[in-house]
């Protein structure tokens, strides 16, 4: 037995056992003095580390973790029998070799133990009796091992037990009752085995199970009479299962479902009564399949859905009611599809609830996104990413006062959205990573530093005197310095690569030479004109033909009332909805 031992001058973390007084100490060195509490001390294995938490829900706890690795079998000898959580991992790269048989129970069991978690310690099975007798016992963590099969006999005496953990093993085998001693239950966790096959009582006596994850499993279909022993389910997660479709029967059986993760499957297309039975559903998560449409009063009956993922589908279309009652979605991304337009009457029930979208990797011009934002006043966060940007109008967000977080990574912007970003006034998080910005004004960068969040990697950022010397001021100088320290230069050639954490002032390089800069300012003028040459044209000849579109400013929306966004919304009032004065200059993409 090695006593927990702390070397003096340093603090150490000492704690007492005694059932009516578990507090901890902290001994600040030798001037630190032991309060009265009486009670042998805590032992703690050589290789472990244990300390005592307070939760204010379950109380006091001793916890001993071991998580450098193990050169044997679990210290359990070592470990304090009144311990209550107990954690055994290893780095990924060394992992335990481990057994585990009653070594929890025998000779005495640990009556304390509430947790116990042993990961990456290549487990190949659990014992018959492992677990028995160890009353308090909630919750077991057997991820990242090499569990092949489990059987009802592994779980005996765990009739306490909440939370079984075994993603990441290679199970195979479950027969029938595998649970059945589990009888409360409520998280259940199996992702990431080889699971083929649900056999049938697979959940019995589960009646209290609320989640279930079965994602990334080999399972290709669902057995609806499986869920006929876990009707309270109310998460459910088969994520990457190799589904083509679900038997309804399931969400008749489960009809309690809030959150459903059929993501990263193989289905091509859902009918329109598909979710009809899930009437409480506040989350649904279809990413990664090959949807192409979502029909008409698709999810009429979900009326509570709050959080919808169509992302990575191949979805040309939303149809015109697609989203009909869905009046309380908070949450729509429909980013990396084949979208190229929107029928406006499909984001008519979620205009007042939707706080979310994502655009992102579409084949959408921006002007559709404009005239649908148009229509979403209470917009909070913006996906823009992969759209091929080269440009975004500083009025693009005029209707959209309270964004406050927006992405833009992944476009072909060069210059930094200063006049845009002045607008949104509590823009909270910015990516505008993966562009091809090459430097950032002052005024650039006193817009930065009122946002929390910045990300502005992977730019071609010029390290030039001229280009770079200010950013290099803001690093040092400012809230900046976090953000901006990673970025690394990309020209000159000399000093691609280079982080800015690493770069100096005069490292850099010098500015361009006087000729150079008199030729560029020469060449600017002159693409100006040309510009304001163009936009006059533009303007004129383009008139009438966006006012069909979208409209500018109060002149031309009265005149042309009938073919107003709001008015195909049947709404009078135009509301908070300013008025854009300046002309609306949109840059289709591609163009
Ligand atoms: C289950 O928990 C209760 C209360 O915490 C306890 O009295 C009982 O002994 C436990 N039963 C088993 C089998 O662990
Ligand atoms: C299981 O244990 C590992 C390692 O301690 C931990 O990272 C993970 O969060 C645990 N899982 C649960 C559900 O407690
Ligand atoms: C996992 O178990 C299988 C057979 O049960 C064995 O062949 C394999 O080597 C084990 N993997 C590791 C990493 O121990
Ligand atoms: C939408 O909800 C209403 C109840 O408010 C219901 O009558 C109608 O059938 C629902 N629509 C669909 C398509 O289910
Ligand atoms: C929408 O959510 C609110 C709470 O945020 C709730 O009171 C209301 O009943 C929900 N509406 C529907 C149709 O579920
Ligand atoms: C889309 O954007 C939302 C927030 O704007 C984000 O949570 C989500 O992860 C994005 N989706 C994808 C597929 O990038
Ligand atoms: C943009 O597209 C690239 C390449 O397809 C992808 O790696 C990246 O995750 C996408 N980013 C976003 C935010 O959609
Ligand atoms: C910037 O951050 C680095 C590392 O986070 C830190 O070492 C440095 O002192 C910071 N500089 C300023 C001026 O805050």
């Amino acid at each position: 037995m090695k006593k927990q031992s702390w070397p003096s001058g340093r603090a150490e973390w000492h704690f007492m056992r005694n059932t009516s007084c578990q507090l901890l100490f902290l001994l600040w060195s030798s001037t630190a003095v032991m309060l009265s509490c009486s009670g042998a001390e805590v032992t703690c294995p050589e290789e472990c580390s244990c300390r005592s938490t307070f939760d204010p829900e379950a109380g006091a706890a001793v916890r001993v973790s071991c998580t450098r690795g193990l050169m044997r079998a679990v210290p359990v000898d070592y470990i304090d029998r009144s311990a209550h959580i107990i954690i055994i991992d290893a780095p990924p790269d060394k992992q335990n070799e481990l057994t585990i048989g009653p070594i929890f129970t025998q000779p005495t069991p640990f009556v304390n133990l509430r947790e116990l978690h042993i990961v990456n310690s290549n487990v190949p099975s659990i014992g018959q009796y492992s677990f028995w007798g160890l009353q308090n016992l909630r919750l077991i963590n057997l991820t990242h091992n090499n569990l092949t099969s489990i059987g009802a006999d592994n779980f005996r005496g765990l009739i306490n037990l909440t939370d079984l953990y075994l993603d990441h093993n290679n199970i195979e085998q479950m027969p029938s009752e595998t649970f059945r001693h589990l009888t409360s239950l409520r998280t259940l966790t199996l992702s990431n085995n080889e699971i083929t096959t649900l056999v049938p009582r697979l959940f019995r006596m589960l009646a209290k199970l609320i989640t279930l994850d079965l994602s990334d499993n080999p399972l290709t279909e669902l057995n609806p009479e499986v869920f006929k022993d876990i009707q309270h389910l109310r998460v459910f997660k088969c994520r990457g299962c190799l589904l083509r479709r679900v038997n309804t029967q399931i969400y008749h059986l489960a009809s309690n479902l809030e959150e459903l993760d059929l993501g990263e499957n193989q289905f091509k297309y859902l009918t329109s009564d598909e979710f009809i039975s899930l009437k409480r559903l506040k989350k649904l998560k279809l990413d990664g399949n090959q949807l192409s449409v979502i029909v008409d009063h698709m999810f009429g009956r979900n009326r509570e859905l709050r959080v919808l993922s169509l992302a990575r589908n191949r979805l040309a279309l939303l149809a015109p009611a697609a989203l009909a009652n869905l009046t309380n979605l908070t949450h729509l991304d429909i980013s990396h599809n084949k979208i190229d337009r929107f029928h406006l009457q499909t984001f008519a029930p979620v205009v007042d609830c939707l706080k979310t979208i994502n655009f992102s990797g579409n084949n959408l011009v921006l002007n559709e996104i404009a005239i649908l934002l148009q229509i979403l006043p209470e917009i909070h966060g913006v996906g823009l990413a992969n759209l091929s940007l080269t440009d975004i109008p500083p009025n693009f967000f005029t209707y959209n006062e309270h964004l406050v977080a927006l992405d833009i990574s992944w476009n072909k912007l060069t210059n930094f959205p200063y006049k845009l970003l002045t607008k949104t006034k509590f823009l909270q998080r910015l990516d505008i990573s993966h562009n091809k910005l090459q430097t950032l004004t002052e005024l650039d960068l006193q817009r930065l530093e009122a946002i929390a969040q910045v990300n502005l990697a992977k730019n071609t950022w010029r390290c030039d005197q001229c280009s770079a010397g200010t950013m290099l001021v803001y690093m040092t100088t400012t809230v900046l310095n976090a953000t901006l320290r990673h970025l690394k230069c990309y020209s000159p050639m000399r000093l691609r690569g280079v982080s800015f954490s690493d770069m100096s002032f005069d490292r850099l390089d010098p500015c361009p030479t006087t000729h150079e800069a008199q030729m560029s300012v020469i060449a600017g003028l002159m693409l100006l004109c040309v510009a304001v040459l163009a936009a006059v044209a533009g303007a004129l000849c383009c008139t009438r033909r966006r006012a069909a579109h979208y409209y500018t400013n109060e002149e031309k929306r009265r005149e042309h009332e009938h073919e107003h966004p709001d008015e195909l919304l049947g709404r009078t009032e135009l509301g908070s909805v300013a008025t854009i004065h300046a002309p609306y200059h949109l840059v289709p993409k591609g163009s």
